[in-house]
């Protein structure tokens, strides 16, 4: 998008009196499903009638309720750690706000590598007045997302030192760069990002390789220059594997082959394969292109499908194949799962196109009884979908080299929530249904470039925004979160869904047919419904022994520990205040016998930023977190604060604390005193 265009967005009234980073928040919330695949709730209204529908819906609300809906909240002092009968022991933190992070006592939470921290031994100094494209590309990058750990090379476990692999889902450039956003609007002047400043955020997206270890005092670091270190960005030589390699729709005029994609960007969640590969979830990427499609463009309707251009940023004024105008087929080459070896520093990442392009938060794995593999993804925007991914081959455990391309055969799968707490997966298989060339769909490629508007020809269930979509491997259930959803109205609500103006999220358990994860049908629980439970407007619903300070809105990202336990963390954007109150957290939930659905928070971060890359070592003795744009989201609405956040001023400079020194996106390591396993 031009400086011109991207102004024309700025100046909408909608956008009025949001910073960039706040666009990128409302961004996730654009409502890109404009078809008319109808909501469980259109056809039970039309086959039951309005009335027969609600009843209907309560009923099922009712059986898959675990408490009492509404219950009121149980007294904080009853969280004093060992609760009858949890399996979390802890003591919980209060819901709050300020500039620092908490956890609960007896727990550290250390600091373990931020923005800017060099990697290799010849990495430059992190100087924020002085940033350069070429600096950040040997630094940790900006907006610490997934957290990923793998073995070092021989080791068998993560207990003493691991490859940390990390996502830096995008830049926040009102806080990065002096004097580039309006203090009295908080916007960025697009005219004032100049061409250095975008390559700083060029650089700064992508992942980092990185090796952590613990120390004789329990402590974990980084290993600057450390044998596995490396940075991938948005420049780094990809390749393109899978139905979708070489396609004409893929090809550009720096790759007319369709097959080399230079880099990944907006890598918001992931997940480690068995086999101890990374993939990493290209999420918003049609925030960073700009430009006008030519009139009658074959990608026209794909393009709007995917909210494409987003014009968040300015790179099309620099960089060509961001201008649609010139280039429109580089948005098909994002949108895809990359899959990364972090044992070979020189590998080649690869986009396995067999696994769909959407906006996909994550990719969890999990091997199925008969040894196919199975990644869950959810499409993190109002009223999409989730998916997920079976392979054709099995994981083999002994070769790890025959696994390498296990991702680029399988079905991908959309999921349909029925109202009677069943489910099923329907597959984007070219030629199955209603996936023809009378579509639009000529190939298995046309499916899974536009997967969404596959999953709307099929009919699938339109989400309250998925996020993580996570696998439990001790007990075969998988958790789906989904964040909020303020725009589904009451004749949108159903049974997978059941809130309008759902502004605190949910959480879904799904049982797969006999506990295979190939299966093509499931079973659903609401497992909660977030919000304040003592507000019987919000109908959040949780188990009882859940306090004042352990319900949540928002869920996002999710870790399951070495014991099978599920923890939650919460990203509630700019509507903090309204959604909950209290800055973003961590929480653990009970999933299990009498307190299923209880929760209690943990850990929270400072003002401005939400949870990310929460993932356990293989002991279960350190949780990795992400802490995400501190000192942006919801600024204004942080009463010590109460402005937009700029360069120069800011409502936290967590976690160094120096005037001199922005905040600081931060990978944070938990673990407790007396060295025991996390949550007891
Ligand atoms: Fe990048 Fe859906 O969170
Ligand atoms: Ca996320
Ligand atoms: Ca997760
Ligand atoms: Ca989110």
């Amino acid at each position: 998008m031009s400086q011109k265009d991207y102004a024309t967005l700025a100046a909408l009234p909608e956008n009025a009196g949001l910073t960039l980073g706040e666009l990128y928040e409302r961004s996730e919330d654009i409502p890109s499903n404009p078809t008319a695949n109808p909501t469980m709730g259109d056809i039970l209204n039309a086959r039951l009638g309005r009335r027969a529908a609600l009843r209907g819906m309560l009923a099922t609300a009712a059986a898959a309720a675990v408490v009492p809906p509404f219950a009121a909240p149980a007294r904080a002092q009853s969280v004093a750690a060992g609760l009858p009968g949890a399996r979390f022991v802890f003591d919980e933190i209060a819901h709050g706000v300020d500039e620092r992070h908490h956890v609960s006592p007896g727990y550290d939470a250390d600091i373990v590598i931020r923005w800017g921290d060099p990697l290799f031994a010849d990495s430059p100094a992190f100087d924020p007045e002085r940033q350069t494209g070429a600096a950040q590309a040997r630094q940790f990058g900006y907006n610490c997302d997934y957290v990923g750990l793998a073995p070092m090379p021989g080791a068998t476990d993560t207990a003493r030192a691991a490859l940390m692999c990390v996502n830096h889902e995008y830049t926040s450039p009102e806080i990065m760069f002096r004097g580039v956003s309006n203090p009295a609007t908080g916007r960025v002047d697009a005219t004032k990002m100049t061409k250095d400043m975008v390559d700083v955020e060029m650089a700064a997206h992508g992942t980092t390789i990185v090796e952590i270890v613990k120390g004789a005092n329990g402590k974990w670091t980084y290993v600057r220059g450390g044998r596995h270190n490396r940075r991938i960005d948005i420049n780094t030589p990809m390749r393109v594997s899978g139905p979708a390699a070489g396609h004409d729709r893929l090809k550009t005029s720096a790759d007319p082959t369709g097959r080399a994609v230079s880099g990944t960007i907006n890598n918001c969640a992931g997940g480690m394969t068995p086999w101890g590969t990374y993939l990493t979830a290209e999420e918003n990427f049609h925030g960073y292109f700009g430009g006008r499609l030519a009139e009658g463009s074959r990608e026209t309707v794909n393009h709007r499908r995917y909210g494409v251009p987003g014009g968040w940023y300015n790179w099309a004024s620099y960089y060509d194949r961001f201008d649609l105008a010139k280039e429109p087929n580089e948005p098909n080459r994002h949108g895809w799962i990359v899959e990364i070896d972090p044992y070979d520093p020189n590998s080649t990442p690869i986009k396995r196109t067999a696994m769909g392009r959407f906006k996909h938060e994550g990719a969890e794995t999990i091997v199925a009884r008969d040894g196919r593999v199975v990644a869950y993804s959810g499409d993190d925007e109002r009223f999409e979908y989730a998916f997920k991914f079976v392979t054709a081959g099995r994981y083999n455990a002994q070769d790890r080299r025959a696994n390498m391309n296990l991702l680029d055969e399988g079905t991908l799968y959309v999921a349909k929530f029925n109202a009677d707490g069943s489910g099923e997966w329907l597959p984007l298989v070219h030629g199955q249904g209603p996936l023809t060339a009378a579509n639009g769909f000529a190939s298995q490629a046309d499916v899974l470039i536009e997967a969404r508007r596959a999953g709307d020809v099929l009919g699938a269930t339109k989400m309250d925004r998925p996020e993580d979509f996570e696998p439990n491997k001790r007990t075969g259930k998988v958790y789906l979160a989904l964040t909020n959803n303020n725009q589904r109205t009451a004749a949108q609500v159903e049974a997978s869904n059941p809130r309008a103006e759902n502004n605190w999220g949910h959480l879904i358990e799904v049982t797969e047919t006999g506990d295979d994860h190939t299966a093509t049908t499931f079973r659903w629980e609401m497992l909660v419904r977030c919000g304040n439970p003592a507000n019987p407007a919000q109908q959040a619903l949780y188990n009882p022994a859940t306090t004042a300070n352990g319900w949540f809105a928002c869920p996002d990202n999710m870790a399951i520990d070495p014991q099978g336990r599920l923890w939650v963390g919460t990203d509630q954007g700019t509507a903090w205040r309204a959604a909950s109150g209290t800055a973003d957290g961590i929480y653990a939930l009970e999933t299990e016998g009498a307190l299923r659905g209880t929760s209690r928070m943990f850990f929270r971060v400072p003002v401005g930023a939400e949870i990310c890359g929460m993932n356990f070592t293989s002991d279960g003795r350190a949780m990795t977190v992400a802490v995400q744009h501190p000192a942006t989201d919801g600024a204004r609405d942080y009463a010590p604060f109460g402005r937009h956040p700029t360069f120069d001023d800011m409502p936290t400079r967590w976690p160094d604390f120096q005037a001199n020194m922005p905040a600081r996106p931060s990978v944070v390591i938990i673990t407790k005193r007396d060295g025991g396993v996390i949550g007891g």
